[in-house]
């Protein structure tokens, strides 16, 4: 079943209404996100906390890799680019960083805050190869958007 993504929509705008702390936001993203749907097998945020660094944030699935500066991996690309990185197929990515063998594909949006600043990044992993659409990639974008609105 496709993540019925007007309802995730509505669930996470009551869930996270008036609330403005970025990790409690992350915290509930994720939640709500990981349990939408089968082919998300690793969801997180990596979060900007210093100069071209990111470190792992709130996330479910198996551990994650601590510390991605942006001039490695996917979330590196999507955190320097500030563009939506969609990979079918992970094996043909330069530079991919297995947290996990089982990775066949990814998608990872950056995420923004009030002024427009990169608060970090939404990192998705499934163990499908071509896991992801064009409509995942749009529709959570817009959640994304909506949700950290508020992040100083
Ligand atoms: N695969 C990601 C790293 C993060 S983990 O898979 C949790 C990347 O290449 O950016």
């Amino acid at each position: 079943m496709p993540v019925e993504y007007p309802t995730l929509a509505r669930t996470l705008r009551s869930l996270t209404e008036g609330e403005r702390d970025a990790v409690a936001l992350m915290a509930t993203v994720v939640c709500e996100v990981h349990h939408s749907d089968d082919r998300f097998d690793w969801t997180g945020f990596y979060r900007v906390t210093g100069p071209e660094m990111l470190k792992i944030g709130p996330y479910q699935g198996g551990h994650g890799c601590l510390v991605i500066p942006f001039s490695r991996g996917v979330c590196g690309k999507a955190a320097r680019t500030r563009q939506v990185q969609l990979v079918p197929d992970v094996e043909t990515f330069d530079g991919h960083i297995a947290c996990a063998s089982t990775t066949r594909s990814e998608l990872v949006l950056p995420v923004f805050g009030a002024g427009g600043q990169l608060l970090g990044v939404f990192d998705i992993d499934s163990n499908k190869a071509d896991a992801f659409t064009q409509e995942d990639a749009h529709e959570l974008a817009k959640i994304l958007e909506e949700v950290f609105l508020t992040v100083k």
